[in-house]
């Protein structure tokens, strides 16, 4: 009999025994046949001999057969050895289809996720190759192709990886995803995550981190204008028919799906219709948890997007009608306390329970006393005429130039607004550049004047800085107070600026619609400058030699200070001040320092050391546990890379690999934050709290009975700090000093 059957006959004679009856010789045939299928024909010859060994011959007669649901576990990875399949997704339809000899069902098995689409027989007497999850585990988890690519209509979607770094990065503690999203469509991108969405409550906080650093970069592929109608079309809205639920999206997708042509009619997936009703809740509740984070993690800066904040307006009705809904936002932040925050975090919750339900009640205004700039806020707009003259008027800070000077000119004028540091450099702003008042860099300053003025004006007395320095009153001040209170400055000003502001700042601020500002970046920024030209400055108009070496002294032990406090943005200030050419060459004022701070600032000065991209500080850092505020510049020229040396998009898909280096950047700023510095207290001062409850902060003995050591003092002192940024002028006075 065997030798009177067709080849066709004869293998499929044989994958229909059951695996553990193939002899031999039946896994050579299968094996050899395995060589022309283009699901397997890339894999190696000992891989393709194990699947022989396990593969089931699947069968199914009738077109209109749903082989399995979106949403439904993942059992098997099926090869199409005969006929061909729809591959159909909620909302949008019919996406792909598939033929002989291509796979599908890999995705829910590799990251052990729901499956992402539905898969429906496409015509009568189709059959499959089908290898069960244990087995694919075992035999090609690791083997397979390191790449997935997902295709609709012909073009990729969505291409994901093989990654190499550890599971717990990736998912966090406990998931098995291993294959990760290099690139994309922004709305493939979220379907899939959405797909990948834990909602395991009790445990871990489940938020896959590669959702959050969806979250953390969408503006740069997916302005909320896209994103909200992209979830919308991710929640499956429920309406009852005759007292029973239904599910919008699900029977009305898969009707229109089915071709035309075919005289079935179409059949619902399998399942009744409480297990889609499960099914829906579920998606929904997706869509909330990923909602709940992005509230979150933008808080308040939502309220100034219009978009979202008539998107969650909308939801809201719905999500607060539904328990199982409006609890998840909650269960969020309590489950973000109790990970990040110490217990002191939670004293808020109990009372949220009992209030209605609002995206925003989670949401934490600065306990400092300096408030974040938003995008819709006004400041102040100071601006000089030739004669210096000032003009004072509060303004959006988003302004354009070309408003600034329709607010103060008559419609017409010859007149433009320039900015000018304290050397004198000029710089006529563009009619269309906006936010220039919160742009401005250390003592610069705006100007008006009719374009043949330009090269005329000069700089502000105020822009040269002091004739004279705090030497004596810095004297009397405790180094510790001092740097206790500029970590306190520094820890408001960089709590008041937004992970986004990062982003806005390394991309260009103009690329993002709406109220987009970088200005609280910005001022940390120039806070940092300030500190940095603060040293120089005192140094070089201390002119006494022993009250110079004093001072010296006292800028290394704030140096010190503020590496203990785990102020890193200002213990580079300081010791960048200290490197200054200009204090540098002040050998005399060098040599009348102890041994012993000589050799504390030479340390200090080795994890300066820029060599192997700023390894020494990056190997100190990776130590330090938050909180602690980071070396700005260093992670603003670390996004920069990112951004220069990557593309956005690749083959018109988002590339979201470098949208995760971008995310882990900002993932550092929001570690550094993650616990609090501060926590209200009603009997003690601001200053004296944050000391105390700042883990490895060391309380300060202050000495009152001086009124410039008062605390209060100090911050006046630190927060008011008049600067010499011109370099010239500083080289000179060090000259004058010690020729
Ligand atoms: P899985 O999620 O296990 O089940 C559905 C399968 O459909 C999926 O794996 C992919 O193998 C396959 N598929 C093909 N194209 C797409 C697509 N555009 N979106 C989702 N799944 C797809």
């Amino acid at each position: 009999l065997l030798s009177q059957m067709g080849p066709d006959a004869l293998l499929t004679m044989i994958l229909r025994k059951h695996p553990s009856q193939r002899s031999a010789e039946d896994l050579e045939v299968i094996y050899e046949e395995l060589l022309h299928v283009k699901a397997v024909a890339h894999l190696s010859t000992s891989v393709r001999k194990e699947l022989a060994a396990v593969l089931v011959f699947e069968t199914h007669g009738k077109a209109g057969t749903v082989l399995f649901s979106q949403g439904d576990k993942g059992t098997s990875w099926y090869i199409i050895w005969k006929g061909s399949v729809n591959v159909i997704t909620h909302g949008k339809g019919l996406v792909a289809k598939l033929r002989e000899g291509e796979d599908f069902g890999q995705l829910a098995l590799l990251n052990d996720a729901p499956r992402a689409a539905t898969i429906i027989l496409r015509e009568d007497n189709c059959h499959f190759l089908r290898v069960d999850k244990q087995d694919y585990i075992r035999i090609l988890k690791d083997v397979e192709a390191n790449t997935v690519r997902l295709e609709e209509h012909g073009h990729t979607v969505l291409v994901l990886e093989k990654s190499t770094t550890d599971s717990t990065e990736q998912g966090g503690a406990g998931s098995s995803s291993k294959y990760t999203v290099m690139s994309g469509t922004p709305e493939k991108i979220l379907e899939h995550l959405l797909e990948k969405v834990k909602l395991d409550t009790n445990g871990n906080d489940a938020i896959d981190s590669c959702v959050g650093d969806f979250l953390l970069t969408h503006k740069i592929f997916m302005a909320s204008s896209q994103l909200c109608p992209a979830l919308q079309h991710q929640y499956p809205l429920m309406f009852t028919v005759r007292g029973q639920p239904r599910v919008s999206y699900v029977t009305n997708a898969l009707c229109r799906d089915l071709n035309p042509w075919r005289t079935y009619h179409a059949q619902p997936p399998k399942g009744s219709e409480l297990e889609k009703a499960d099914y829906s809740l579920a998606a929904r509740q997706k869509v909330v948890k990923l909602l709940g984070q992005w509230v979150l993690l933008y808080g308040l800066l939502l309220k100034d997007d219009p978009v979202a904040l008539d998107f969650l307006e909308r939801l809201k009705k719905e999500v607060a009608a539904d328990s199982r809904l409006s609890t998840m936002p909650k269960d969020q932040l309590r489950e973000r306390r109790r990970t990040r925050l110490s217990e002191n975090g939670n004293h808020s919750l109990s009372r949220q329970h009992s209030q209605q339900f609002d995206w925003f009640c989670n949401c934490e205004e600065p306990v400092g006393r300096l408030q974040p700039i938003r995008g819709q806020d006004k400041v102040l707009y100071e601006i000089s005429r030739p004669d210096h003259i000032p003009i004072t008027l509060m303004l959006p800070v988003n302004t354009s130039v070309q408003e600034v000077l329709s607010a103060v000119t008559k419609p017409g004028a010859d007149c433009v607004l320039v900015k000018m540091n304290s050397m004198g450099d000029r710089a006529q702003l563009k009619l269309d550049s906006s936010a220039v008042s919160t742009g401005l860099g250390l003592n610069e300053r705006l100007f008006m004047c009719t374009s043949g003025q330009v090269e005329r004006l000069r700089p502000l007395k105020e822009q040269q800085g002091p004739e004279q320095g705090t030497a004596d009153a810095l004297e009397q001040m405790c180094s510790k107070d001092v740097a206790s209170q500029l970590t306190h400055y520094d820890w408001e000003l960089f709590t008041a600026m937004h992970e986004v502001e990062l982003i806005y700042y390394v991309f260009g601020r103009s690329k993002f619609p709406g109220g987009a500002t970088t200005a609280n970046l910005q001022r940390f920024v120039r806070r940092f400058n300030e500190v940095q030209y603060w040293v120089v400055t005192e140094v070089c108009l201390c002119e006494d030699l022993a009250k110079r070496a004093a001072l010296l002294k006292k800028f290394v032990k704030i140096a010190s200070v503020l590496k203990e406090q785990r102020n890193l943005n200002s213990f580079f200030a300081v010791m960048f001040g200290l490197s200054n050419s200009a204090v540098q060459r002040l050998y005399k004022t060098w040599e009348r320092i102890p041994s012993k701070t000589k050799r504390i600032y030479c340390a200090y000065e080795r994890l300066m050391d820029p060599s192997r991209n700023h390894r020494a500080y990056r190997l100190a850092v990776a130590k330090l546990s938050p909180p602690y505020i980071p070396f700005m510049p260093l992670l603003l020229k670390d996004m920069t890379f990112i951004h220069e040396g990557n593309k956005n998009y690749k083959d018109k898909l988002v590339n979201f690999e470098k949208m995760r280096l971008i995310a882990k950047t900002l993932k550092i700023v929001q570690g550094c934050r993650s616990q609090p510095y501060v926590h209200s207290s009603p009997t003690r001062g601001l200053a004296d709290r944050m000391l105390l409850e700042a883990p490895s902060i060391r309380i300060s003995t202050y000495c009152d009975s001086l009124p410039c050591r008062s605390p209060s003092n100090i911050r006046l002192y630190v927060q008011n700090l008049s600067v010499i940024d011109n370099q010239c002028r500083l080289t000179e006075l060090s000259r004058t000093l010690e020729c």
